[in-house]
């Protein structure tokens, strides 16, 4: 297979490049890539689209409405792009991610002012899609699952700030019966270990601190070893733990089954990876986890993060949680509830159940009415809110170590992030970017809290 983005052909006028991404933590990762993959070909981002002689959205298929959001999205483009045809330049549009993937052919058909269609898998190819987008009219379409893996046609991603994400592996082989990923993403695929140990070093040189290791289902990890073994995210996360100069790790988002020991153990053995995990349980209830295809009890839940806690005592807990799957009864509802009340989350997301067209869940007969959805979801945000409220609270008065940003809100102040992922507001001066300082929580507010520097001198 050839590639296109390295034979560098001279490039005439630099052009605007604006992307809009919707979704997962892995979509802002890979419009990263797309900006870096466009970069030789002259292409500079812009943060409006305006003045973009392209644009892509890079999008979510994860809910209904992710999807429809699109659609709005491009019929305000529409005109935008007919005005500067108007004015003589061009705007090109790409639509890429789970909806272009899903709903490739639906996006040509409502949208025909779009000029390329491209899935999460072709990234590589986007120079020479767009080359080919500028020779014809009609959308050019790839939303195919090429036998190459991009991650091998990709420039190493720069480091931008002190914190970064590495993707290390996708797709998705589980199929929950609720879930669009399996199709949207494709096949499970790992990275080796040399090459994910190589962008992280990579990174760190360029000065960054933090890095979260990203995988649509991170720790089914099984990357390719120097040897013939595979590694899995435990064993991974220990060689990283060696670069010098990086001082955190964090993985998401990960799935309770694949919780093993060499990961649960890492947490005890591995001081720069952070006490704060992203674990989604969905549902509390046994038989709402089968139907699920979950593969995994409320008990096997329970234990898993017994075992967490009992290699790290501090460790905060989030969550995903699915109300008003098909066939959810009073009774299962209240089980999810129960399983908050004793576990207790840090953070959490929640959602009710919408049918993604395609997978097994949107053919069953059973569906929850609208109305009690919105009840059970209105119960179950209020107790999680509570507990999120409940452990910020307990932070007041706490010194802890945070990783300056960036700027903060208002002058003289810095964003941050606490070991628990938590955004803190620290009052102190930009030269300090990218250090790790000890904060004294000073304040509460509704998603973040505010600190001071714990040792003035720091300063
Ligand atoms: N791989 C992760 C989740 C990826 S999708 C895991 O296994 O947990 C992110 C979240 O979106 C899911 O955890 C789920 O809570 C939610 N979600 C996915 N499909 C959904 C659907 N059809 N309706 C409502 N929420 C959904
Ligand atoms: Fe979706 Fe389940 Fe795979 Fe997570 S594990 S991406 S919820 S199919
Ligand atoms: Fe959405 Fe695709 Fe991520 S459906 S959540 S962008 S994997």
């Amino acid at each position: 297979m050839t590639s296109t983005f390295n034979t560098t052909k001279p490039q005439s006028p630099r052009r605007k490049l604006f992307i809009k991404t919707y979704g997962c933590q892995m979509n802002v990762y890979d419009s990263g890539r797309m900006a870096d993959v466009l970069a030789p070909h002259g292409f500079e981002t812009t943060d409006t689209p305006t003045d973009a002689d392209m644009v892509i959205l890079n999008t979510c298929h994860i809910r209904e409405k992710a999807s429809e959001k699109v659609f709005s999205e491009l019929g305000r483009l529409k005109p935008l792009k007919e005005a500067r045809n108007s004015n003589g330049h061009d705007m090109t549009i790409a639509v890429a991610g789970c909806v272009a993937q899903a709903e490739g052919a639906e996006i040509t058909a409502r949208a025909p002012f779009v000029d390329i269609v491209l899935g999460p898998q072709t990234y590589h190819r986007l120079p020479e899609l767009v080359a080919r987008a500028d020779r014809k009219s009609g959308a050019v379409v790839d939303t195919e699952f090429p036998a190459e893996p991009k991650f091998d046609f990709l420039p190493a991603p720069r480091a931008e700030g002190p914190a970064a994400f590495v993707s290390v592996q996708e797709g998705c082989d589980k199929f929950c019966t609720f879930c669009v990923v399996p199709y949207t993403r494709g096949a499970e695929y790992s990275r080796p270990t040399a090459d994910v140990l190589r962008e992280a070093r990579g990174l760190v040189a360029g000065g960054v601190r933090e890095i979260t290791l990203l995988g649509q289902n991170v720790n089914a990890y099984h990357g390719q070893g120097p040897g013939s073994a595979a590694w899995g995210l435990g064993r991974l996360i220990r060689a990283l733990a060696e670069i010098d100069g990086l001082v955190r790790i964090r993985y998401t988002t990960s799935h309770p089954r694949d919780m093993d020991e060499e990961l649960i153990t890492a947490h005890r053995d591995v001081p720069q990876l952070m006490p704060f995990l992203h674990l989604p349980v969905q549902s509390g209830s046994d038989r709402i986890l089968a139907e699920m295809n979950r593969g995994h009890t409320r008990d096997d839940y329970r234990r898993t993060i017994e075992r967490l806690r009992a290699n790290r005592a501090d460790l905060a807990l989030s969550s995903d949680f699915i109300v008003g799957f098909p066939g959810e009864s009073e009774r299962d509802f209240r089980d999810t509830m129960d399983l908050i009340a004793e576990t207790t989350f840090a953070q959490a997301f929640s959602f009710k159940y919408s049918k993604r067209p395609g997978t097994p869940g949107a053919a069953l007969k059973n569906q929850v009415p609208e109305d009690v959805k919105s009840e059970r979801l209105t119960e179950l945000q209020r107790v999680l809110l509570q507990q999120q409220t409940d452990f910020n609270a307990a932070c007041m008065g706490r010194v802890m170590d945070v990783l300056l940003t960036g700027p903060g809100r208002h002058a003289g102040q810095m964003a941050s992030r606490s070991p628990y992922l938590q955004p803190v507001h620290v009052n102190a001066p930009r030269s300090m970017v990218g250090q790790i300082v000890a904060a004294r929580i000073t304040s509460l507010e509704s998603n973040s809290l505010g600190a001071d520097l714990a040792d003035a001198q720091a300063a």
